[in-house]
């Protein structure tokens, strides 16, 4: 009988132990907190398939941003959610200087200053009456280059709202490069983009449609990338880079780790992944069930998501990890 001359359990022995070993630490700071504002609201709305997140007014979008600040989180990403009668064709509303996204972010700059990052989405889908993140061809495909005049002006909106970040999800080919142009010739050289650049068009932003009364007809498969490639979204992240990029995005998050993991290897800018709505929704759903530990998952996926090299995670969870973490 032989003994094991190594044995890596000593390095799990005590709580203390574990904590000296530990190779991956949450802070709050590199959480990002996603906020719903919707048009005319007086009280906050809930949002059914994403309970604990609602639809906020302008005031209590303003307690909320204030409330995450205090808890230390890194920043705040901001999507408008305009009123039916807001919404059209070329997404109008979103360029709209007092449409309520821009609207949103003056408050959200006004209520935190320069105290945390105030980011927001850069995409039509919100505002378009047929759901799709750009303006309709002719044959009801969405045009990719009609699309980015449209992106570049709301990069400009938003800037000049006063947003230090804006984040493009909407997947057009170029919209990097032209909305960094855009930016620069409006003399916001300053204001930098988080690029959404490997964002999978799959089944987990089911509860996000809900909180944005998303109208969409078809779905996003001719822009966003298709969930079996990885090496596609090294070619889309080199592009945006390229195209200025600051930070890189991939989205989802848990179910994509691999795609993390590569990006982290291959680009020297800040890497973030979003977990998005379906994710939250699965451990909120699982908790309340009695059937998961919802507590230690979600430390546990955003540990993993970390792990896997995102140094930047957008969660719904961002203000509670940060206070508990506090
Ligand atoms: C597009 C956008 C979406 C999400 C963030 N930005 C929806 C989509 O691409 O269909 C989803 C986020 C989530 O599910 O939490 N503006």
């Amino acid at each position: 009988m032989s003994y094991p001359e190594v044995r890596p359990r000593r390095l799990r022995r005590s709580p203390a132990v574990r904590r000296l070993v530990e190779e991956t630490r949450l802070s709050p700071a590199e959480l990002v907190l996603p906020l719903f504002l919707k048009e005319g609201l007086t009280e906050p709305r809930e949002i059914s398939s994403l309970p604990g997140v609602v639809q906020h007014s302008r005031e209590s979008l303003r307690k909320a941003a204030h409330e995450a600040v205090a808890a230390g989180v890194g920043g705040l990403m901001l999507f408008g959610v305009p009123t039916n009668e807001h919404k059209d064709e070329t997404g109008s509303a979103g360029l709209d200087p007092d449409g309520i996204l821009n609207v949103g972010i003056r408050d959200l700059v006004s209520e935190v200053g320069d105290s945390t990052v105030v980011m927001s989405d850069l995409c039509l889908d919100e505002f378009t009456s047929h759901g799709h993140c750009g303006v309709l061809a002719a044959d009801g495909s969405v045009d990719n280059d009609a699309t980015l005049p449209l992106y570049a002006s709301m990069a400009v909106a938003q800037a000049q709202a006063g947003a230090h970040m804006v984040g493009p999800s909407g997947m057009m080919d170029g919209q990097i490069g032209v909305i960094r142009a855009a930016l620069d010739k409006a003399g916001y050289q300053d204001v930098s983009i988080l690029a959404y650049s490997a964002k999978y068009a799959g089944a987990f932003y089911g509860p996000f449609r809900e909180a944005v009364e998303s109208t969409l007809q078809g779905d996003r498969r001719q822009y966003q990338q298709d969930p079996p490639n990885l090496r596609e979204a090294l070619r889309e992240v080199d592009l945006d880079i390229a195209e200025g990029a600051d930070i890189v995005m991939v989205k989802p998050a848990l179910p994509y780790l691999d795609v993390i993991a590569a990006i982290r290897e291959r680009v020297t800018v800040p890497v973030a992944a979003y977990q998005v709505s379906g994710e939250y929704a699965m451990v909120e759903a699982a908790a309340r069930n009695g059937w998961i530990d919802r507590d230690r998952v979600i430390f546990e996926s955003l540990t993993s998501i970390k792990r896997a090299g995102a140094q930047i995670m957008l969660t719904y969870w961002a203000t509670e990890v940060a206070q508990k973490l506090r």
